[in-house]
């Protein structure tokens, strides 16, 4: 596991877009693994910058980590009013570069079946010959997707009850603004299993601010623990890089 350390945001969200555009570059047909959530988002504004600048994503496939059950994509509402993860991406990310849709995968919160689904998922991913890079963001409880605590460190792709921290962090980041009652917000998601994301063969793990520090600090340092699920990058024994600001690395020295 690799540790680096950026000044600030903006350094780590280049950091990361360039070792996912180096894997691009080199390989033009590879399978990224993708997250949500504000960590990521000036990653893929700088992967933007990469395409604007050359970078290839025609021949790039994707999966992404997870979806709220019962919300897809529609495109007929305003961004605001379209929580989805499917809709996060396409706005952030898909959109503004040459990537297919037929390459794209967000799993479907809108599944009638969602056991078998998840089953189509991880064959989908093994079938794609695996992610070659999976980004991933920590959750403030630890989780990585949405393996809340917990979850068997070799869980796969399944649908999981969101605990009270990741409803309110939820809530304050995406909800609130939109004017949706708490009450109304997705309580279940479809996410990879920790064993399905230990499986890529390579990972990026993103944190950035204060409100990081500690847990980044127990996911690294601590106990290896179904209680904090990031703390499975421990057990990963390829390439792995764990990119911060400072501020998200300001407590590691200390566990
Ligand atoms: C999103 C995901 C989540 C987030 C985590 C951190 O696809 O998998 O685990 O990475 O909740 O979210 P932010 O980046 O909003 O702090």
């Amino acid at each position: 596991m690799e540790i680096i350390i950026n000044k600030n945001y903006l350094e780590m969200s280049k950091c990361a877009a360039q070792k996912i555009g180096e894997l691009v570059k080199n390989k033009p047909d590879c399978v990224l693994g993708l997250a949500t959530g504000g960590t990521p988002i000036g990653t893929y504004r700088e992967l933007i910058k990469l395409y604007n600048q050359g970078l290839d994503f025609s021949n790039v496939k994707t999966f992404n980590l997870d979806e709220y059950l019962g919300i897809g994509k529609d495109l007929s509402k305003s961004y605001e009013m379209d929580q989805s993860y499917a809709r996060f991406m396409h706005e952030e990310l898909f959109k503004h570069t040459n990537i297919k849709e037929e390459n794209v995968h967000v799993p479907d919160g809108l599944t009638k079946n969602p056991e078998e689904f998840c089953q189509w998922y991880e064959d989908a991913i093994k079938k794609s010959g695996g992610i070659d890079l999976q980004l991933l963001g920590i959750g403030g409880d630890g989780h990585w997707a949405f393996n809340e605590p917990g979850s068997s460190l070799s869980s796969r792709t399944r649908v999981e009850k969101l605990t009270e921290q990741t409803l309110d962090d939820n809530y304050e980041a995406f909800y609130k603004n939109a004017g949706i009652s708490r009450d109304d917000i997705p309580h279940y998601a479809i996410t990879m299993g920790i064993g399905t994301i230990l499986e890529a063969k390579s990972l990026i793990m993103l944190a950035n601010g204060q409100k990081k520090a500690e847990i980044v600090a127990k996911a690294l340092a601590g106990n290896i623990t179904t209680d904090v699920t990031a703390s499975a990058i421990q057990l990963f024994n390829r390439d792995s890089y764990v990119i911060l600001d400072k501020e998200a690395a300001s407590r590691l020295s200390k566990v």
